[in-house]
């Protein structure tokens, strides 16, 4: 009997550009970018004296917005003493979800998802409909506790973002690079964490942002790195980084040719089959239903 298909996953967002809430340029740029996801920026892109004007600034700009990448907006930290303005002012004008930085353990996301239930319910946004992506990385507690992390239920939760450069300011370190531009090992270890934890947790994984955003062979090579790690989409943080991360995570003719060969290996029903003189079992099967799931 043929094994039963899968329905298919809703693609992951492979781009993620982060846009200055504060920069009317930026923001009227971000309208024409084809990102998957549009990250309007109230945290680290903004000085702590235009806070108040960013918020006002996405108030008028949101309602109006009529680009195709979905709309999330990064808030300030738990710590900041800002997080509760930022939710009054952007709940209501019900983006996709909220980016939060610096957590540091399960806790942190329970309390800003009840913080939305409360926000959402007195803004008539429908309960539940902000989604989170959490930077997990940020602090040394969320690196000691990601196992903590990975059981967490919260249905709010669609991703994981990973970063280095808020972990090595925390640690009083300098640049978390090595000369040759490789992690250095605590980074690296923070990376990979976070990285199985969005597995564990069956969510989105994303991979940092490439910040010399001037050489694109750079970021396209970091991207293929990211991808064949595991990462579901990457951060962007200038527009001639999102066709390259947008190529680089979505799956090519090639893959998806040998994917539909793979899927009509499996169709006379044998968990165990060979293809081009290769032994495939149901792993193989998988993946290649994932890669197909990715097209829609
Ligand atoms: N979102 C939307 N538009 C952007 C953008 C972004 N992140 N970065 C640049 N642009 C726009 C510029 O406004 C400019 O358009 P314009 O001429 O119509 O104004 C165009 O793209 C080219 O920009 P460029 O001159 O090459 O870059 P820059 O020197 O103005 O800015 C950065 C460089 C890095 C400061 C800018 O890309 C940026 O602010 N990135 C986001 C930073 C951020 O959010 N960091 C926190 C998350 S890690
Ligand atoms: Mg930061």
């Amino acid at each position: 009997m043929p094994l039963a298909p899968t329905p298919p996953a809703q693609r992951p967002i492979r781009s993620m550009l982060f846009v200055p809430a504060d920069s009317e340029r930026k923001l009227e740029k971000s309208t024409s970018l084809p990102a998957d996801a549009l990250v309007f920026d109230l945290e680290d892109s903004v000085l702590p004296a235009r806070k108040s004007v960013a918020r006002q600034m996405l108030q008028r700009f949101l309602p109006a917005y009529s680009g195709t990448g979905q709309a999330w907006i990064r808030v300030n930290d738990l710590e900041s003493g800002e997080l509760l303005k930022d939710l009054a002012a952007v709940v209501p004008l019900a983006p996709v979800g909220i980016v939060l930085p610096k957590i540091r353990g399960p806790e942190d996301l329970e309390l800003v998802s009840h913080w939305l239930d409360m926000a959402e319910a007195m803004s008539g946004v429908e309960s539940g409909s902000i989604r989170i992506i959490a930077v997990a990385t940020e602090t040394p507690e969320a690196v000691l506790r990601m196992a903590d992390l990975a059981q967490i239920s919260c249905p709010r939760l669609l991703g994981l973002i990973w970063g280095a450069e808020d972990l090595s300011s925390a640690l009083g370190a300098d640049d978390p690079r090595t000369a040759t531009g490789a992690w250095r090992q605590t980074y690296e270890f923070a990376r990979v964490q976070a990285l199985l934890a969005a597995h564990a947790l069956g969510i989105q994984a994303i991979d940092t942002v490439y910040v010399d955003f001037r050489n694109p062979e750079g970021c396209a090579a970091n991207c293929w790195d990211a991808r064949y790690d595991g990462f579901t989409g990457k951060v962007a943080i200038h527009p001639s980084q999102v066709p390259i991360i947008n190529d680089a995570f979505s799956p090519s003719p090639e893959q998806i040719a040998y994917a539909q060969r793979v899927i009509a290996a499996f169709e006379q029903g044998e968990g165990a089959v060979s293809l081009d003189g290769k032994m495939l079992d149901i792993p193989h099967l998988k993946f290649a239903r994932k890669i197909l799931s990715q097209l829609t």
